[in-house]
């Protein structure tokens, strides 16, 4: 069963540590098709040579989150939700790739920590497989309780109405799930922290479709890591170019 790893990406002194940490990752992968989505108006040399070098199966794409939606300088980042345009467009792409009928679609931010076991679990779901992330919600991990192999509850401390309290990382969906609904994309209108949970209810999973990884979910595969950003100097990046930026990363 091949996997589609669906990942959004900006450009950003961090990129390359983030994006060397992921690839390696993902070099130890049979079977995927790795779509990375740069938000930006043109693809990157960076990343188009880092693609080329790590030899993994991929599609490059790019789109620039439009600028009402974009972040500013001193914005708190939870003021728009990130990756959604570029997400939307590997949607449309996996769905306009009429040949491929069955795999698995996993989003993946370019800054988590992936354990390489979690991707033998991810293989084997037929609909929506879900398990818990390490340091997310602002807990030592957030997802779901299970039971018996099916889900009772959540562990979670932030926002606890949501009807699918979990994080970006923490549940894989059936490429046919995807498919059934054609019109179903990210939506920007999602309150903050429920981006995932909007996704899912619009594709009509409910709580007893969810297929936890393991019997007692009692295992963390994957870290909702985030690096550290150079605020001192990107805010004088500001006033550089993306040129400059761009010489920089060569290094
Ligand atoms: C959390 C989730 O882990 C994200 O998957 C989700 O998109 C986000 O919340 C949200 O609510 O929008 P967090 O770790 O705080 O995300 O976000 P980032 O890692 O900064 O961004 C998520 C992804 O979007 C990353 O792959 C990043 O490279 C990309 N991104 C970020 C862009 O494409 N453009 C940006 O301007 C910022
Ligand atoms: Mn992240």
């Amino acid at each position: 069963v091949p996997l589609y790893l669906i990942t959004p990406t900006y450009t950003r002194l961090t990129q390359k540590a983030d994006l060397i940490r992921l690839s390696h990752t993902l070099m130890h992968i049979h079977n995927i098709l790795w779509i990375v989505v740069e938000d930006r108006s043109s693809k990157s040399k960076l990343v188009t040579n880092l693609l080329d070098r790590s030899g993994i199966e991929h599609v490059h794409m790019n789109v620039e989150t439009p600028k009402i939606f974009r972040l500013r300088p001193g914005d708190r980042k939870y003021m728009q939700h990130r990756g959604v345009e570029q997400r939307n467009l590997a949607l449309d792409w996996i769905r306009m790739s009429y040949e491929l009928s069955q795999g698995v679609v996993y989003f993946m931010d370019d800054d988590n920590t992936y354990d390489i076991e979690l991707f033998h679990h991810i293989r084997k779901v037929n609909k929506v497989g879900i398990w818990p992330v390490g340091l997310s919600g602002g807990n030592d991990y957030e997802g779901p309780i299970c039971e018996n192999g099916k889900v009772t509850g959540w562990y979670t401390i932030w926002d606890t109405r949501r009807m699918f309290p979990i994080d970006m990382s923490g549940f894989a969906i059936h490429l046919q799930v995807l498919l059934d609904s054609p019109s179903v994309y990210w939506d920007r209108k999602s309150r903050v922290g429920n981006l995932e949970s909007d996704l899912l209810i619009s594709l009509g999973i409910e709580r007893g479709d969810l297929e936890p990884i393991d019997d007692t979910c009692s295992q963390v595969l994957v870290w909702h890591t985030q690096t550290v950003k150079f605020e001192y100097l990107e805010n004088r990046m500001e006033r550089i170019t993306i040129k400059n930026l761009e010489k920089y990363m060569d290094l």
